[in-house]
């Protein structure tokens, strides 16, 4: 890597703001981006997020404690605020605040008082969305950064426009640093994003299948099995969440069994049953829950998360080897563009 960083250089003025090396942030994936992971990305170059989202302020601390325990680099904690309980959520914010956090990234409908609260104490704030009007009141409010995700992407999809259509209106105007998130698992989509003018990419489905990911071995082989069109998205995985909140997953047999109807589902008329446990927990069908690595019971039928990028992870690496061909395959993009001579 440091050979091939002294002939190309891929840093932007987005990694002077957050203090990485590379353009390339780990994703604030709720259970999977826990610390072991974060430190991996972190340690390699890129820049961590602990995906902590409705997590105790307990294992919050554990989690940063764990991450400051390997490694002096910088991280953000990915929380969102709109769905959580607002206690939660404040109680979440001042442990981070008490034990110094300095970088945030939020998600979904921006929340102004929270970007506000944390901007006070001095911190960085990333703020992922779907929309231009929600990346223009995350900038209002106060945002450092704009992650503008597409509906390519695994997980929560917030809007439904592509991921650089999106990256490209948001940077039309935009005085913060655009990011860009959804599908992106390679280096092509680095090389794409850094050429449009935005100063870096979000993955999330590239480092869930690494080693040190917390998902379970059953999500990650899904992933490295699936092809580009194994992907759906549907709103029937919504317990827990506000109705209509979308999610893109791998098809499997609840999707099947929806008989094209993947949107539209309402979490008070879907039947609560138990499909597996986690930690003395029992975990619900058609909740928002995807399988974590001590997850036991019917993990089929849970929500595995993968963004359209999926086709581009064909095996399960070290998250620093996931990093290092990402960041190879950007340098050699952009060293070889497709041009005609002359
Ligand atoms: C397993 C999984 C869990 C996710 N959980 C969160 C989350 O808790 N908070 C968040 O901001 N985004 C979450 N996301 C969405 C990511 O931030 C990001 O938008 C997405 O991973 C980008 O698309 P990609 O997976 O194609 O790279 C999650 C994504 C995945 C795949």
């Amino acid at each position: 890597m440091d050979a091939l960083d002294r002939k190309f250089d891929l840093r932007t003025p987005l990694c002077d703001l957050l203090g990485c090396e590379l353009p390339v942030l780990l994703a604030g994936m709720g259970g999977v981006a826990r610390a072991e992971l974060a430190v991996a990305v972190a340690q390699a170059g890129g820049f961590a997020m602990l995906g902590m989202v409705r997590e105790s302020p307990e294992l919050i601390e554990a989690e940063i404690r764990a991450f400051r325990a390997a490694t002096d680099k910088p991280f953000a904690v990915n929380v969102i605020p709109s769905a959580t309980d607002p206690l939660l959520l404040q109680a979440q914010i001042s442990r981070c605040l008490d034990l110094g956090v300095r970088a945030f990234t939020f998600f979904w409908d921006v929340v102004p008082a929270v970007v506000e609260q944390v901007k006070r104490e001095g911190c960085l704030v990333l703020h992922q969305v779907g929309t231009l009007a929600s990346a223009r009141q995350a900038e209002d409010a106060g945002a450092d950064v704009i992650i503008a995700q597409g509906i390519e992407a695994g997980g929560h999809v917030h809007g439904r426009t592509g991921a650089f259509a999106l990256a490209e209106a948001v940077l039309d105007g935009a005085k913060v640093p655009v990011v860009v998130s959804g599908g992106i698992t390679t280096g092509r989509g680095l090389a794409a994003a850094l050429t449009m003018g935005a100063q870096g990419v979000q993955c999330g489905t590239a480092f869930l299948a690494t080693t040190e990911s917390w998902a379970h071995d059953y999500h990650k082989a899904r992933v490295v099995q699936a092809g580009t069109d194994d992907t759906v998205l549907t709103d029937v995985f919504v317990l827990n969440w506000p109705k209509g909140a979308a999610v893109r997953v791998l098809g499997n047999s609840v999707t099947e069994g929806l008989s094209g109807r993947l949107m539209g589902h309402d979490p008070a008329e879907l039947p609560r049953e138990v499909i597996a446990h986690d930690s003395g927990q029992p975990l619900l069908r058609f909740s928002t829950d995807s399988p974590m690595r001590h997850t036991t019971g019917s993990l089929e039928e849970m929500a595995l998360y993968a963004g359209q990028g999926v086709s581009g992870v064909t095996d399960i690496v070290p998250a620093a080897e996931r990093l290092r061909r990402i960041v190879e395959d950007a340098v050699d993009c952009l060293r070889h563009p497709n041009l005609r001579p002359g």
